[in-house]
């Protein structure tokens, strides 16, 4: 293989193809993200997605491999059920038990967890350092489990708060023992909130409460944040539909400091596409692109 074709810069009509499976599938900021990385990058690729049923899951990823596709994004409700398809699971993916992005080398199919790493790099690209931080999670659903996952095993203490307490105490002693860090567990409510805000750096959303278009709904009310004595308090909310959502809006009233979940989506994006290309993403453009895709959908 030449230069020219490793790099992706095929001349004939020989696209190289990436995609992203999942259902429902409408909403995806993805192909937006990824085709105008490979446009502004003149790379012969292009990312299409695909609404694949629970049922039609093995024979997608057969189809991937029979039209030699470069690379895929897995997402709800696919991520845990595609491992037994794949042939090669990558360290972290395993230990989190989910995969987003797989990578086909030569009909060898490698599953990756690049939303528990671009969870990591949005934080430390605003020069946040998570280690020996203590964190409390919103959540005990697949997004809280890969989080959970690398901030215990990255040296943070980790508190994890669910509607369900079940939930919460069955994802902590899971992440507990792969992490072998002791995670704690608390039912979400106002009260518990209220105590762990007091000892907190970081607090990371990962429910689906505030998402679009429950945009006036918030998961941690105005006054709990406020009453936080913490003066470099971190609020990371991984919903990224708004961009602002009210929990950020609040938390930055209340002094905080705050990362959207746009951070996240484009840096888990941005590491698939090097995966995948093998060359530096253009972050910056693909976060503008989705910002402008997410405006086109509010109008
Ligand atoms: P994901 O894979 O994106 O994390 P999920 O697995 O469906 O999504 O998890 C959704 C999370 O949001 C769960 O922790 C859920 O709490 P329960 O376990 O109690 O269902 C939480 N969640 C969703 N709606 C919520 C609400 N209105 N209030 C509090 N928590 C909510």
């Amino acid at each position: 293989m030449n230069w020219w074709e490793r790099e992706g810069r095929v001349t004939a009509g020989e696209a190289r193809l990436c995609g992203i499976i999942g259902d429902p599938i409408e909403h995806t900021m993805s192909p937006v993200m990824h085709n105008a990385a490979f446009s502004k990058l003149r790379l012969n690729y292009r990312y299409v997605s695909f609404r694949v049923k629970k049922e039609e899951l093995g024979n997608a990823i057969e189809r991937m491999r029979d039209l030699k596709m470069r690379g895929l994004n897995v997402t709800i409700p696919h991520k845990v059920a595609v491992i037994p398809f794949l042939d090669e699971l990558d360290p972290l993916a395993k230990e989190i038990g989910a995969v987003n992005t797989i990578v086909n080398d030569d009909g060898v199919l490698t599953g990756y967890n690049t939303d528990a790493t671009g969870f990591l790099r949005a934080l430390l690209a605003r020069g946040i350092e998570p280690k020996g931080k203590n964190v409390v999670i919103l959540g005990a659903g697949g997004a809280s489990r890969a989080i959970s996952f690398v901030l215990a095993r990255g040296g943070c203490d980790v508190l994890i708060l669910n509607r369900t307490l079940y939930k919460a105490r069955e994802l902590a002693s899971s992440v507990s023992e792969a992490s072998r860090k002791e995670v704690r567990a608390l039912e979400l409510n106002r009260e518990n909130v209220v105590r762990a805000l007091q000892e907190t750096d970081i607090l990371v959303n990962t429910t689906s409460v505030g998402m679009s278009p429950n945009v006036e709904e918030t998961p941690v009310n105005a006054d709990s944040l406020s009453g936080v004595r913490n003066p470099t308090l971190i609020v990371f909310d991984i919903v990224y539909n708004p961009v602002r959502t009210r929990l950020l809006r609040e938390a930055e009233k209340a002094g905080a400091q705050t990362v959207s979940g746009l951070d996240m989506l484009v840096c888990q994006g941005a590491l698939a596409f090097e995966k995948w290309t093998g060359l530096e993403a253009p972050f910056g453009l693909m976060k503008e692109e989705v910002i402008k895709a997410l405006e086109r959908h509010e109008g």
